[in-house]
């Protein structure tokens, strides 16, 4: 057989109509020799709020600057009539502003004002949306308001595609709700509120959202942004960033106690992402935090992931400022490691604990199993490692078996790279986040990055990537296939890459600051890009175990006379099937064979299935948009094995996922 093999990979084969000469590529895989287990968190999600990613994206709120605490009240907001913003006597002292509406002094003049939503307030026919308001009214009777989703742009008799009246009654502040069923799918519409009476009434937290959220949640998730998460079936869901963990300055950074508990007296916080990039500026960008680490714990929890959260480790962004007080002093700590300790207590702790209780007060007595924490996102210099020791010596004390995970910095490689991984030893970090954005010519040089690896120390967390494509930095064909090709190098070194997450992963069309993306949206669809399916392809058939896959006895990873292929293989003993990934990145088709050794039976495999993804017609610079989000999809078909062989041709430029049985 070994000699069959070598005739067949050094035999040319003429391909037809290209008249290119092309060797076979013959694959060996061991599967007698099971390996490393790949770990059930090795595929998973990075959650950021960039891009509109949360307020206006997965966080189905559709009001912006629901309580009227973004630095100028009525942003978001058209105002008429009589109407004023106020402090005094606010329900919720987080979020002290509240709008009165009072009578505008005439009876043909009216008093409200509405909502312009995220880019629009959209809504569909045939769907319900709730909304709901805090309410009272000064005088201590009754006042009527009018609630009304409008189609501002209509040119039909009306711009109202749904109404309804609420009456507010008394002194006392309280929770009102409504129904609103549109009779037509708007997609820039507002949300408008008059004054229907001549009472006045004083609103809070105004609020919509569709009826129908992810799992039915009231303060809910967008339907089909979560399913597409869940689709994934990812094995680690990171949040909530990304640089928004650190802040401009130290009050603008992530503190996850200021997201938990009544979402109505939640504090707004500025999100960096508004003036990051001058070039796509948004100065309505805060975030409400009305997606907060309860929701987070909880969806990661519904699309069975172990949650991973990232906290401030004292540090400021490292790109913004520049200034070394502008850092928490390490003998000033003391806070944000006992804000770690606390988060582990909410995440897992007891109801009779402080946080634990907390966390069942919202709905979760149960706790959420907690077992990942990352203390700073990219960090670099001694002023990293010098703050870090201090949280992992209170954390090893407290919860010795929460793993910790570390930064090596902003790069790939480099300098602070190069630095931090013997610090992240030292410190004994459990894994270490890797981020790396970049070109063709990167990915195509990595399939080997992880082989040489210290197997004692820290484990990897690919923590942030994805190919930008170089002056195409967009989410064409070419970059996914780059990113599955790399990706065989993390799986074949499952031993000590125990985490991958691409990244960013959601971007509203009209919103975005960073991209390449693996989900896009826009207030009413989503689709879903090339990177989204290889990320779906490796996380729904990670397998069990790695095997040993060779060719001339070496791994294959695109290196010189290895056809442009990258390849991994696992086994997956539940499922009880092999699993080859092989993406072909030559401009050439590639005969294949796969062959098994050390099986145990004569005629061992019994049937395959290949899943590809290629670029249609061709075309490497192809993207799925909301116009036309299937233009590339997995596609699937049966294929013929004969003993423990199969035979093939992997088409030019495609990525194939192999089952066999
Ligand atoms: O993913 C976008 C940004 O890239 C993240 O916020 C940051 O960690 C990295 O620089």
């Amino acid at each position: 057989m070994n000699l069959v093999s070598r005739v067949i990979s050094l035999c040319a084969v003429a391909l037809a109509g290209a008249g290119v000469t092309v060797s076979a590529a013959e694959l060996v895989i061991r599967a007698d020799k099971p390996g490393a287990p790949v770990q059930p968190t090795m595929y998973g999600l990075f959650f950021e709020d960039i891009n509109y990613a949360a307020d206006g994206g997965l966080y189905a709120e559709m009001v912006k600057n629901r309580s009227f605490e973004f630095p100028q009240s009525l942003m978001g907001w058209n105002s008429f009539g009589n109407v004023e913003v106020l402090t005094e006597g606010a329900p919720f002292e987080r979020n002290p502003h509240y709008v009165r509406l009072s009578d505008p002094g005439h009876r043909e003049k009216r008093t409200g004002l509405d909502n312009e939503g995220y880019f629009g307030v959209a809504f569909r026919v045939g769907e319900e949306y709730r909304f709901s308001v805090w309410a009272r009214t000064p005088a201590g009777g009754t006042s009527k308001i009018r609630v009304e989703l409008i189609d501002p742009a209509s040119m039909g008799e009306t711009q109202v595609m749904a109404k309804a009246d609420l009456a507010v009654d008394g002194k006392e502040w309280r929770k009102y709700t409504l129904t609103l069923r549109p009779s037509e799918t708007v997609a820039k519409g507002r949300l408008r509120i008059f004054l229907d009476s001549p009472e006045a009434v004083d609103l809070e937290h105004v609020s919509l959202f569709p009826a129908d959220t992810w799992k039915g949640h009231e303060n809910g998730l967008r339907k089909d942004l979560a399913q597409k998460l869940a689709d994934i079936h990812p094995g680690l869901l990171r949040f909530p960033g990304g640089c928004i963990v650190e802040g401009t300055e130290l009050p603008d950074r992530y503190q996850w106690k200021n997201t938990v508990g009544p979402v109505e007296n939640r504090p707004l916080n500025r999100n960096r992402w508004e003036y990051t990039f001058p070039h796509r500026y948004f100065p309505d960008y805060f975030q409400s935090y009305g997606l907060g680490f309860y929701e987070y714990f909880l969806l990661a929890e519904e699309i069975g992931a172990a949650p991973l959260p990232v906290l401030n480790v004292g540090l400021v962004c490292q790109y913004q400022n520049k200034d070394p007080k502008a850092h928490v002093p390490v003998d000033e700590l003391q806070p944000y490691i006992q804000d770690a300790l606390d988060l582990v207590e909410f995440a897992n702790g007891d109801t009779t604990t402080v946080w634990g209780a907390l966390r069942a007060s919202m709905g979760h007595p149960a706790p959420f199993g907690l077992r990942y924490l990352a203390i700073g996102n990219e960090q670099w210099g001694p002023e990293y490692p010098e703050r870090l020791a201090p949280f992992i010596e209170a954390m090893r004390k407290a919860y010795p078996d929460i793993k910790i995970v570390g930064s090596s910095g902003p790069g790939s490689e480099g300098d602070k790279f190069d630095y931090l991984w013997p610090e992240m030893r030292r410190l004994k970090a459990d894994l270490v986040d890797e981020h790396f954005y970049r070109p063709e010519e990167w990915f195509l040089s990595q399939g080997a990055r992880y082989d040489n690896y210290d197997r004692k120390g820290p484990k990897v967390f690919a923590g942030e990537y994805a190919c930008h494509g170089k002056g195409r930095k967009w989410n064409h064909f070419n970059a996914a296939l780059l990113e599955a090709a790399f990706m065989t190098g993390l799986e074949r070194n499952a031993d000590v890459v125990h985490m991958a997450t691409y990244a960013p992963l959601f971007a509203h069309v009209e919103g975005w600051q960073w991209r390449p993306d693996m989900i896009w949206f826009d207030n009413l669809n989503s689709v879903a890009t090339a990177s989204y399916y290889v990320q779906q392809l490796y996380a729904t058939h990670k397998g069990t175990n790695v095997l040993p896959l060779t060719m001339d006895k070496k791994p294959v990873t695109g290196a010189e006379g290895q056809h442009g292929l990258f390849a991994s293989a696992v086994v997956d003993s539940q499922a009880g099937c092999y699993i080859v990934k092989v993406a072909n990145t030559s401009d050439t088709p590639v005969p294949l064979t796969l062959r098994f050794d050390g099986l145990k039976k004569k005629s061992p495999l019994t049937s395959a299935r290949v899943i590809t993804l290629s670029a249609p017609d061709g075309d490497l610079l192809a993207e799925n948009t909301l116009a036309e989000p299937s233009r590339i999809v997995p596609e699937e078909a049966g294929l013929q094995v004969s003993g423990s062989t199969l035979s093939t041709t992997l088409p030019a430029k495609t990525f194939a996922v192999y089952i066999l049985r």
